[in-house]
């Protein structure tokens, strides 16, 4: 089973010639509100790519907080560990622009209620976490998952601070080549490069860590072997959750127990074909659509 702890929310999209400077007020025609959250996008696209899902999370008793869970139900999310608590459904503000680029103000309301006393996992679940609820509830979800015998998995998105000892527990680290240059800057590593920068977290902790380059690709810094991807050949739409699409199919192929190797073409096909619609879960891709499209995934070790 899949168990994904986290945030959601409502996204707020609008589309922009540009982003705006500090101070600077933009127009825009319309707006879209679409389901969103890095919790919730990363539980939609692990149950689209075939996992078994339980998301635990919080909204408020509002209309927001209703809307954010269309998809997940949609998709067969278990959604009974989901609290109902005193504030608003978290909501994002979210600016793109014509070239794609964007700009995300996320108020977190209910998502900061969120406790890891709402998670319950045993012996073989992965329990996937994000940085959008309380830093001490990600710990304690770590803890909590590594107690009962689960595989804790963190996508350190957005990113904070991680104690060491948290890190220690965790079987895999998900990073963007901010988070990595962050990560590194925190732990004091020097490196000419942030791959290198990923194997010293690896052996310093003990863990797998992979690496998404956006465009670039995606790569697996493991405990027992290095792997690189190319990106999906796409022409980027609407990059916004492209991250959480990699990472839920990537979790899901590892819940399904395929190789690395196929991990990472799972999650770099979905992260790819993500960016073709706006908002972040509409372009979050079924099955289907990712094995169509896997052939264009090559993966090489290094
Ligand atoms: O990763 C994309 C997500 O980040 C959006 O859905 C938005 O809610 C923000 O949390």
């Amino acid at each position: 089973m899949i168990i994904v702890f986290g945030s959601v929310g409502l996204d707020i999209v609008q589309s922009v010639r540009r982003l705006p400077q500090p101070g600077e007020t933009v127009l825009t025609a319309d707006y879209v509100m679409l389901p969103g959250g890095k919790g919730a996008n990363q539980a939609l696209a692990a149950a689209r790519a075939g996992g078994d899902v339980i998301f635990v999370a919080s909204i408020g008793d509002d209309d927001f907080g209703r809307r954010a869970l269309v998809n997940l139900e949609q998709a067969g999310v278990f959604l009974d560990n989901i609290a109902r608590v005193n504030r608003p459904t978290a909501c994002a503000t979210i600016s793109v622009d014509s070239t794609g680029e964007n700009q995300i103000v996320v108020s977190s309301g209910a998502n900061l209620q969120t406790s890891a006393r709402q998670l319950h996992c045993g012996p073989g679940d992965l329990v996937l976490q994000q940085m959008e609820i309380p830093p001490r509830e990600i710990w304690a979800g770590i803890d909590s998952a590594v107690e009962n015998g689960a595989r804790a998995i963190l996508n350190a998105a957005p990113y904070q601070s991680i104690p060491p000892e948290s890190l220690g527990k965790l079987e895999m680290l998900i990073v963007n080549e901010v988070e990595a240059a962050m990560l590194a800057e925190d732990l004091d590593i020097n490196t000419p490069s942030l791959d290198q920068a990923c194997a010293q977290v690896r052996d310093r902790f003990g863990l797998d860590m992979v690496l998404t380059l956006g465009g670039q690709g995606a790569m697996v810094i493991g405990k027992n072997r290095n792997l690189r991807a190319n990106a999906l050949p796409i022409k980027a739409l609407d990059t916004v959750g492209a991250g959480d699409a990699f990472v839920g199919a990537f979790v899901a192929a590892m819940a399904a127990e395929k190789d690395l190797a196929d991990c990472l073409v799972d999650g770099s096909v979905a992260g790819g074909l993500a960016c073709l619609q706006p908002g972040a879960q509409d372009g979050v891709p079924h099955r289907r659509d990712i094995e169509a499209r896997r052939r264009e995934i090559k993966v090489v070790p290094f």
